[in-house]
């Protein structure tokens, strides 16, 4: 058994009313090949609560039916639907890697029960957004062609983005150096919040408003 399952059983016994931890036990344990250090870095989960953050503070904490593209291994899916504060009717996680889209429905089990949550193999370049309230992507710097994925969000959507200038890695195909630069890309009709986040070695930059 790894260190990290150890540390994880430890916190699952100190805080057995928080599901969170006994999933991400589970899912650590099932599939320990997945990224989870890096999923959970400080820099992953503070980019996240920085979402959640600014959502409220912009008083946009009723999300309707939520697309998250390149959603990975689910953390801002258990995230959003674990907030007592933000409201949602349901989140779809979609990702192009089979593995972790596995191992984000496992994260958010008891979600896909409650008909609350579904992750999907999905090329988020193929979708139909119109049936969606709010499109979320945190993985722009993933994303191949991102004009190309833009250009399929309806207008009058509402969107968070998050890019960063991590240039070093040689899947950020399309990093950005800037808020202002990922804002340009974006063009929205209504900025409801733009920003950037120091982040432990890079810098995270966010927009989001309405398309
Ligand atoms: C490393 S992860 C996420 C990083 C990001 N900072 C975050 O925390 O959300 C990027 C994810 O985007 C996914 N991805 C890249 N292109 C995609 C596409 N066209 N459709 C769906 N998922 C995609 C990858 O498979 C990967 O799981």
């Amino acid at each position: 058994m790894t260190d990290a399952v150890l540390i994880l059983r430890g916190l699952e016994e100190l805080y057995p009313e928080m599901r969170f931890i006994e999933r991400l036990r589970c899912c650590v344990e099932t599939y320990p090949d997945l990224n989870w250090g890096d999923a959970m870095s400080r820099g992953q989960m503070t980019s996240k609560l920085w979402i959640l953050h600014q959502l409220q503070m912009n008083d946009k904490v009723r999300l309707g039916r939520v697309a998250i593209c390149g959603g990975w291994l689910g953390l801002l899916s258990r995230l959003i639907l674990d907030s007592d504060r933000i409201h949602t009717t349901h989140v779809h996680s979609m990702d192009i890697d089979l593995a972790v889209t596995i191992a984000a429905g496992e994260l958010n089990s008891e979600y896909i029960i409650g008909d609350q949550f579904t992750s999907t193999l999905t090329n988020c370049h193929d979708v139909y957004y119109g049936d969606y309230d709010t499109i979320i992507n945190t993985s722009c710097e993933h994303f191949s062609d991102f004009g190309h994925w833009w250009e399929k969000i309806p207008d009058g959507k509402f969107v968070v983005l998050q890019s960063n200038d991590f240039t070093e890695i040689e899947d950020h195909v399309d990093y950005v150096l800037s808020a202002g630069e990922l804002a340009a890309k974006a063009g929205l009709t209504e900025v409801k919040f733009m920003g950037s986040l120091p982040c432990y070695g890079y810098t995270r930059f966010m927009v989001m408003g309405v398309k």
